[in-house]
């Protein structure tokens, strides 16, 4: 499938692992997929950073060897992922994704959503497929957390009461129950006790806050091309990410109808988008939301204080770093 993301230095010591994460997704694609076998193909082959097979591969490796399991347990993750994605795509109407147009673009939204559930059946079956229990119990709990936290922030659309209580608990369900159930599944596959387990969950979760936050603060100030999406688009489909949220809470009263009158009718103009760039900069609203990433990053390195040092915990205290300083 695709080997982009073994560029990433960071996954120097998993990149033979990797390699045979992206032959199980082809595998089962090849003997599940029917006719959406290409469409999913295409999906994997697009590209992609792979993080979060990472997070499972060096979290079965925190007592030592990774144990077999860990591989189809880290495709059956990126393929939850991947639905995620799909479902996005379509939630945002986004018609760009990887650089490439997005499925819903190619062939609609009907077509999409039922990939999306494809993946995912299929990466339960391959959860299930290790035989225990407690593994298919933290993916779907990942799942129902992620689809309540997409919920949550169509409730919030377009909405100037929310705060930035609101914004975390959005993105903790829709972004870092995943990595937080990665790093879980990984631990449970390597016999860690269970207050490692918890560890390993608080690490991922504090990694998925930073990483989306970021993800946020790059819709803004990221390069399109780099990032292969567009940008202006949380915006323009009004939802209010912490860089908006945090200088909303710091506008005045003037300032707040201002906003609210630049963000009336359905249509975002070229114009209206600078002026509030302009305002969230006045605001800072680009560096506060770097610094509350860094302090998730921190957050994620605290909860590794209580894991065996060691190669794997070496690898997954990179990565908070990276993820925070990243710009695609
Ligand atoms: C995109 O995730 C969705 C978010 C949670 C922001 P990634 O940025 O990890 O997507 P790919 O897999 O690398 O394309
Ligand atoms: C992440 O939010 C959604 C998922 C967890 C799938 P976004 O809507 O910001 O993700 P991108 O920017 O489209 O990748
Ligand atoms: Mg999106
Ligand atoms: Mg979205
Ligand atoms: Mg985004």
């Amino acid at each position: 499938m695709s080997d982009s993301f073994l560029l990433n230095p960071l996954f120097k010591t998993l990149e033979e692992d990797l390699r045979q994460v992206e032959t199980c997704l082809e595998g089962i694609l090849q003997n599940k997929g029917g006719a959406v076998r290409p469409a999913g193909e295409a999906l994997f082959r697009g590209g992609g950073k792979r993080i979060r097979p990472a997070l499972v591969l060096w979290s079965s490796q925190i007592l030592g060897a990774r144990p077999q399991a860990a591989l189809p347990i880290a495709a059956a993750v990126e393929m939850v992922h991947g639905a995620s994605l799909l479902h996005d795509d379509v939630i945002d109407q986004t018609t760009l994704r990887r650089g490439q147009d997005t499925l819903n673009a190619l062939h609609g939204n009907r077509y999409t959503v039922l990939l999306g559930d494809f993946l995912l059946t299929q990466a339960l079956e391959a959860v299930c497929a290790v035989g225990q229990v407690r593994l298919v119990r933290v993916v779907s709990n990942a799942v129902a957390e992620m689809t309540l936290g997409q919920i949550l922030e169509l409730q919030h659309q377009g909405d100037m009461q929310t705060r930035t209580e609101d914004y975390l608990r959005i993105i903790d369900g829709k972004t870092a129950s995943l990595m937080a159930a990665g790093c879980m599944l990984g631990g449970v596959l390597a016999g860690a006790d269970e207050a490692q387990v918890q560890a390993l969950g608080m690490y991922g979760r504090h990694v998925g806050l930073a990483f989306q936050i970021i993800d946020d603060v790059l819709d803004y100030w990221g390069d399109p091309a780099t990032l292969g999406k567009p940008v202006g688009s949380d915006l323009s489909e009004r939802k209010f990410t912490l860089p908006f949220l945090l200088a909303l809470e710091g506008a005045d009263s003037i300032q707040r109808g201002r906003l609210a009158h630049l963000l009336e009718g359905p249509v975002l103009g070229g114009e209206a988008f600078a002026e509030i760039l302009a305002l969230m900069e006045a605001k800072d609203s680009r560096t506060r939301s770097q610094e509350m990433a860094r302090d998730q990053a921190r957050k994620a390195l605290e909860a590794l204080d209580r894991l065996p040092a060691g190669r794997a915990r070496e690898d997954l205290a990179r990565l908070p770093g990276v993820l925070t300083r990243r710009d695609r």
